[in-house]
């Protein structure tokens, strides 16, 4: 593992926070009643992103989180999706937001979405960090977009590999892993 020295530095805090007041600014601009937009974080990787967008949002908003592992050791995949922690309440006929770090495959986000579409909240949108196009295997809706990127493995701002990193206040690319299979 390379320390923290030898990442490239991909996006700065400056241009990360940018993007999350722009992606705040449009939640903001669509989501114009007075219910609450129900935010839903998915840990670990989303608890930086969903804290610094969630205090640049206006709109009214309940916060919970939600646990998944799709990924073994940070860097390879399963294949396979468990619920780790459940949401602490119903979202029936509530406005609901997924806030997720990175959609790589889109199998994680293709499996919280069906799993929280079935209990029949008002509305469901997905706000994501990230996203690697070019590694979809799954087609799935992601309503506003921090950064699109190739696919090349990042971390920093709460993206993990094998638990490091989760701290640097940037996204930095660091030498690939073997790449997980779709
Ligand atoms: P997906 O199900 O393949 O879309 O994977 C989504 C999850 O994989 C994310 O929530 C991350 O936990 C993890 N992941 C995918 N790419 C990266 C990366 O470049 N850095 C860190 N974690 C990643």
């Amino acid at each position: 593992m390379p320390p923290p020295e030898s990442e490239t530095i991909l996006y700065s805090a400056e241009e990360i926070q940018a993007r999350v007041r722009a992606i705040a600014r449009a939640i903001d601009a669509d989501h114009q009643t007075e219910v609450p937009l129900h935010v839903v974080g998915v840990l670990k990787g989303s608890f930086v992103f969903a804290a610094d967008l969630i205090r640049a949002m206006q709109t009214p908003l309940t916060l919970d989180f939600i646990v998944i592992a799709s990924y073994l050791d940070g860097a390879t995949s399963s294949g396979e999706i468990q619920l780790l922690k459940d949401l602490d309440s119903a979202i029936e006929g509530r406005p609901v937001l997924i806030v997720e770090d990175i959609v790589d495959t889109g199998r994680t986000l293709h499996y919280l979405h069906a799993v929280l579409q079935a209990r029949g909240p008002s509305s469901l949108k997905t706000a994501c960090l990230l996203s690697k196009p070019s590694r979809r295997a799954v087609d799935v809706p992601v309503d506003y977009v921090g950064f699109e990127i190739d696919d090349r493995f990042v971390v920093g701002y709460g993206l993990d590999h094998a638990e490091q990193f989760r701290h640097l206040p940037h996204i930095a690319v660091i030498e690939p892993p073997a790449a997980p299979p779709r």
